[in-house]
């Protein structure tokens, strides 16, 4: 076990203050990244029950082997034009799908555009991407559980687990 269940309430309550205080006075978007983000998201937004926000979410798809290919494969729902946003993500790798959604989110002229992640994997990371919150920095190694997936498997469990991944 890598991160116990308490250690990541502690955490995300902390997250939940941090941000409801940065956006007091603008009534953000909390976009979320499907699926991994779901746990995580649910526990932070009920961190921050005094922040007046609308949440909403993508999802997207990596194909090719990597290299930050990814596709929308769920658009949002609403225009986030003059809008605040803040992006919600499960865990940041190479960095790669995180600067595709960025780009993408950029053309459609929000106010603001600020990264929320629980998890930072800076070992492998390819591009510079400024992250404002982050939940924990690990280790090289590849982690599932409150969310996070091997093979779709594994997301519910309650703490974050170090898997071995088969090659
Ligand atoms: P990146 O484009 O390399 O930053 O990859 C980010 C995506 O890879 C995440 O949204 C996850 O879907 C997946 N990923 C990267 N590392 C892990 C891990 O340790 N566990 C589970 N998924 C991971």
């Amino acid at each position: 076990m890598l991160i116990g269940e308490a250690q990541l309430q502690q955490r995300v309550q902390e997250l939940g203050r941090q941000i409801a205080r940065d956006y007091a006075d603008h009534e953000p978007v909390v976009v979320g990244v499907l699926r991994g983000v779901v746990v995580f998201l649910a526990d932070l937004l009920r961190a921050m029950p005094e922040l007046r926000c609308e949440v909403d979410f993508l999802a997207i798809s990596s194909y090719g082997s990597g290299a930050g290919v990814v596709r929308i494969e769920k658009d949002l729902e609403r225009s986030i034009e003059g809008r605040h946003v803040l992006l919600v993500e499960d865990i940041v790798d190479t960095g790669l799908t995180l600067r595709f959604i960025l780009r993408n989110l950029e053309t459609r002229r929000p106010a603001s555009l600020a990264v929320c992640t629980l998890l930072d994997k800076p070992a492998h990371r390819l591009v510079t991407l400024p992250l404002r919150y982050i939940g924990f920095s690990i280790g090289d190694v590849f982690v599932v559980g409150y969310g996070l997936d091997l093979d779709q498997r594994y997301r519910n469990l309650r703490d974050i687990w170090v898997i071995d991944p088969p090659d």
